[in-house]
């Protein structure tokens, strides 16, 4: 079967993208099927950093069809915007890019309602990206959204589609700003030449490569406890970060999938509010962020940091049915003396093993963990697990023992070349 799916298994910013973009060179298709602008995927070759926020992660491998599948939220604005800067960059990408007539337009009153909405919850607020996706998944959700499809329309219709989005919206609005509803007109209106071109059925040109026996990789934006669904609600996101999510949203049906890919950072990192039952809220926790370069691609904030949490990727693995696990960053703990892995959570004294579907019993959860030797030595240029000193091998392998789940790629490092299939 030719379908390959590439997931999270954490808070988000596992590195999807470094694993994805490593998997794609055998693909026809790299798929994102849920999130929006949200995402922030980095890809790193040599000097270039690409930081990709609606694109695929397939964008370097010239053959590769990039499709924003329906379930998606894409803000018109910023996919011209990023469409522009990476073909800047030299990657020609607008023959490739296929956005599909069913996915949600996030327009500007989306981005200011996110983050009025945010003022609005103060100490209780998510944390959002303030990129509009909470909004616009709700208004999907209410029937009154707009899709992508409007700019295939004449003119005038999608000048009138646009107006009844964004009318009513004021009030809600106001605690972040005011909208001039003409100029937003006309700039979104002004895309149209743009986004037309790019619009297709996504659902019918996915199962025309599945049925052509093309390899398609579903590329999962956030990660498993972000899924509104599964996660620590209500701090996620507003879409399903899990299989099943990435089914919906492009499309393709459970049998066409031959492999699931579980990305896990080898500690834990989250931005935004929220329970966080490993983190390190002292200089341990500075010393991961600091090395591991821990601040978001998409908002720049610095990421909260914790140890490996086996408690909740064992949740993700479960909600998801991960076939194999990768797990980035490696080298980050590289220099560490010893490390902690939160095997367990200590909730109401009582020690629990299973992920708590209620945020308010996550938030009293304290971590129990097993302590393991670090290893003091680089990994990176490292190619594969036999080259691995022994305490990182001896790590890596109790992670994927408590998890359940065979490893399948290591990575020690952010270039392309620094991960390995094991
Ligand atoms: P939203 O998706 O912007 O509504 O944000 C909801 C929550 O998800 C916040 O805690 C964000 O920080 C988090 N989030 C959204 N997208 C990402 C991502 O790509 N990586 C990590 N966290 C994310």
């Amino acid at each position: 079967m030719p379908v390959d799916v590439v997931l999270g298994g954490q808070w988000g910013d596992e590195g999807k993208g470094k694993i994805v973009d490593l998997l794609a060179a055998d693909a026809h298709a790299v798929v994102r099927c849920q999130g929006g602008a949200n995402a922030g995927h980095t890809l790193v070759d040599g000097e270039e950093r690409l930081a990709l926020h609606l694109i695929p992660s397939g964008v370097r491998h010239a053959e590769c069809l990039l499709v924003l599948a329906a379930g998606m939220v894409v803000d018109p604005l910023a996919l011209v915007e990023e469409i522009e800067a990476l073909e800047a960059s030299g990657h020609p990408l607008r023959n490739r890019v296929r956005v599909s007539v069913a996915a949600h337009a996030v327009l500007p009153s989306h981005r200011l309602q996110d983050q009025a909405q945010e003022r609005q919850r103060g100490t209780g607020s998510v944390g959002t990206t303030g990129r509009g996706i909470g909004p616009t998944y709700a208004d999907k959700a209410a029937r009154t959204g707009m899709r992508l499809g409007a700019f295939l329309h004449s003119e005038a219709e999608l000048r009138d589609r646009i107006r009844a989005v964004l009318r009513d919206k004021q009030s809600v609005i106001e605690p972040a700003g005011s909208l001039d509803v003409e100029a937003t007109l006309a700039r979104l209106v002004g895309l149209r030449a743009e986004i037309a071109p790019l619009l297709c059925d996504t659902t019918a040109l996915l199962h025309e490569l599945c049925a052509a026996g093309r390899t398609v990789l579903l590329e999962g934006a956030q990660g498993a406890m972000l899924d509104v669904d599964h996660g620590s609600y209500p701090y996620v996101t507003s879409s399903s970060c899990t299989t099943a999510g990435a089914l919906a949203g492009s499309g393709l049906p459970p049998q066409v999938v031959d492999r699931v890919t579980g990305v896990f950072k080898a500690y834990c990192s989250r931005v935004g509010n929220g329970p966080f039952p490993s983190e390190l809220l002292d200089a341990t926790g500075e010393r991961l962020r600091e090395i591991g370069r821990e601040f978001g691609t998409t908002t720049g904030r610095p990421r909260r940091c914790g140890w490996f949490d086996v408690v909740a990727a064992r949740h993700a693995a479960c909600i998801s049915g991960f076939t194999q696990i990768a797990l980035t960053k490696l080298d980050v703990l590289d220099e560490f003396e010893t490390l902690q892995v939160v095997v367990a959570y200590e909730l109401d004294g009582e020690t629990v093993t299973r992920f708590p579907a209620d945020h308010e019993a996550l938030s009293r959860c304290k971590p129990l963990t097993v302590e393991m030797e670090g290893w003091r030595r680089s990994t990176r240029g490292c190619r594969d697990a036999a080259t691995l000193p022994e305490a990182a091998r001896r790590y890596v392998e109790f992670l994927v023992d408590r998890i359940g789940v065979p490893l399948g790629y290591v990575s020690v490092g952010p270039e392309r070349a620094d991960a390995f299939a094991c």
